[in-house]
């Protein structure tokens, strides 16, 4: 069976890279490539980042393309107090010399899609997708299914009290895919806060992901400590957050997460600029461009998760703790 091809568009970023070892731990996937754009990193640091996931996934045959350095009119605002002055939990890892591709991601993306049946799964801001939108639409319009982490539906925002980072950073270019999706009858699955909130990387899971397999278990816990931190100093939490890999996990097994179909609309103005406003009673009576998830099996999850990432199903001895 021919497997599905899927391009993942992120800043990494501490939780983007958790949902990379995810994905390419999913054999019924291809991961045809990784596309960087401005968001928790600058796309350089990014790049960098991806860079070390990927050599230790001992995966370094997926390509990487640099995308969009800023917003498509915002000021840029990083995500470096969260994610650490490396991008990567300050765990400094060594550099991972070359890679540099012959072209942008924007320019990738252009060529690949319209050869190509892929699906984009995106976990940051979404200026490089906002850009293709600009540049060549049919392109943006043949990808084959797009998932988003972003936005929230009732849960408060990260960013202000109604908006999350990826399209806080840069709401011109999730307005414009929101609407280019409305226009064309297309929907994005949005994955929310509603849903992501709910998936807390405890120490206890740490502790038991580290006993079924050190290796994997020491390098998440390399990048996750900083993230650690910054959970328990702002939100005053013991874990962390970790967004991205629920909207990879959702795109691996839709029923890992329920929800709606919604009209949705991004605010780019103002006090409540990055806000996902969610139509969800049809006020403005406007057909769906959006997938809205607000229910998450927090279970089945941690179980894909787990298992994918040590390679051995997790058992009884963290039944308790991963009932969500
Ligand atoms: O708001 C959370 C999202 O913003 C995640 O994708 C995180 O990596 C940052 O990009
Ligand atoms: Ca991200």
């Amino acid at each position: 069976m021919t497997k599905k091809k899927v391009i993942i568009d992120c800043d990494p970023g501490i939780d983007d890279s958790l949902a990379i070892m995810l994905m390419l731990k999913s054999e019924e996937i291809e991961v045809r490539a990784i596309t960087i754009v401005c968001g928790n990193s600058p796309v350089e640091m990014g790049f960098s980042n991806a860079k070390k996931v990927l050599k230790f996934m001992n995966r370094l045959d997926v390509p990487i393309y640099i995308g969009q350095s800023q917003p498509l009119k915002k000021k840029y605002v990083n995500a470096l107090d969260t994610h650490g002055e490396d991008g990567l939990g300050e765990s400094f890892l060594p550099e991972v010399e070359g890679y540099k591709q012959e072209m942008d991601a924007v320019s990738f993306l252009k060529k690949t899609l319209k050869e190509e049946k892929c699906s984009v799964i995106a976990l940051g801001p979404m200026t490089n997708l906002a850009r293709l939108i600009n540049e060549d639409s049919d392109a943006f319009l043949a990808i084959e299914e797009i998932v988003s982490m972003g936005g929230c539906f009732k849960s408060h925002g990260n960013c202000s009290p109604v908006a999350e980072y990826n399209y806080w950073c840069d709401p011109d270019a999730a307005e414009l895919v929101y609407k280019t999706a409305f226009d064309n009858n297309k929907l994005i699955h949005m994955v929310g806060l509603d849903v992501t909130r709910k998936v807390v990387l405890t120490p206890t899971i740490l502790e038991y992901m580290i006993r079924l397999n050190p290796e994997v278990g020491d390098f998440i816990k390399k990048i996750t400590k900083f993230y650690f931190d910054f959970h328990w100093e702002w939100e005053h939490i013991i874990g962390c957050v970790i967004n991205d890999p629920l909207a990879v996990a959702y795109f691996l097994d839709r029923e890992i997460c329920s929800g709606f179909s919604s009209f949705v609309q991004i605010e780019t103005l103002g006090i409540s600029e990055g806000q996902s406003v969610v139509d969800s009673m049809n006020f403005y009576r406007k057909e769906a461009n959006a997938v809205v998830l607000n229910e998450v099996d927090v279970k089945k999850f941690w179980t894909m998760f787990i298992g994918r990432l040590t390679g051995t199903e997790p058992d009884a001895a963290i039944e308790h703790d991963i009932q969500g």
